[in-house]
């Protein structure tokens, strides 16, 4: 079993594993639709951050880590609580780039959670994100990193890459 991370894992897994490998989960989409009120904003003043839309011919880019059999129940503890706004574990089938394909586990925020925010036109993503912060940091700062993350990862991501144009016209104007 491997956990599969598409937001800050991808840079910030911050649990020990014994090796990462890049993966595609199938069917998912990454979208900055969740609104973050413990890590990338606070209540009232939301930040937004990844979560999965189905998507019937997506493919979701991450890094997929594997971790050692008897530190995997804790670790899993762990994240439960460190992502609990709003996301909830689901298990995946993680695909490979040699082929191979195997059994992991991830996080999903969907519509009906408090926090969840939904679509929007990108240019208001970017001024939300470009407002927001939290305990975890600046929004733009977590959009700054995701985009770098998969940009290294060479993955094919318009939408977030949109968002991160957008932020840096905004902050260059108001500079
Ligand atoms: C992640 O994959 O980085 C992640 C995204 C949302 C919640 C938990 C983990």
């Amino acid at each position: 079993m491997w956990i599969f991370g598409y937001g800050s894992l991808i840079w910030n897994p911050g649990f020990p594993f014994i090796q990462s490998r890049p993966a595609q989960i199938q069917g998912w989409a990454r979208r900055l639709w969740q609104g973050s009120t413990d890590h990338r904003g606070v209540p009232g003043a939301p930040g937004r951050v990844a979560t999965l839309i189905k998507a019937r011919s997506a493919s979701c880019l991450g890094m997929a880590y594997q971790c050692a059999h008897q530190e995997l129940a804790d670790i899993l503890k762990q994240l439960d609580v460190r992502e609990k706004g709003g996301y909830q574990r689901i298990e995946v089938d993680l695909y490979f780039h040699d082929g191979s394909i195997a059994d992991g586990v991830t996080y999903l925020a969907g519509p009906n959670n408090p926090d969840y925010l939904g679509e929007a036109p990108i240019t208001e993503i970017a001024m939300q994100v470009a407002s927001a912060q939290g305990p975890s940091g600046l929004n733009s700062d977590y959009v700054r990193l995701l985009a770098d993350a998969l940009r290294s990862l060479d993955a094919d991501e318009p939408h977030l890459f949109e968002i991160e144009k957008r932020l840096s016209e905004l902050i260059s104007e108001v500079s």
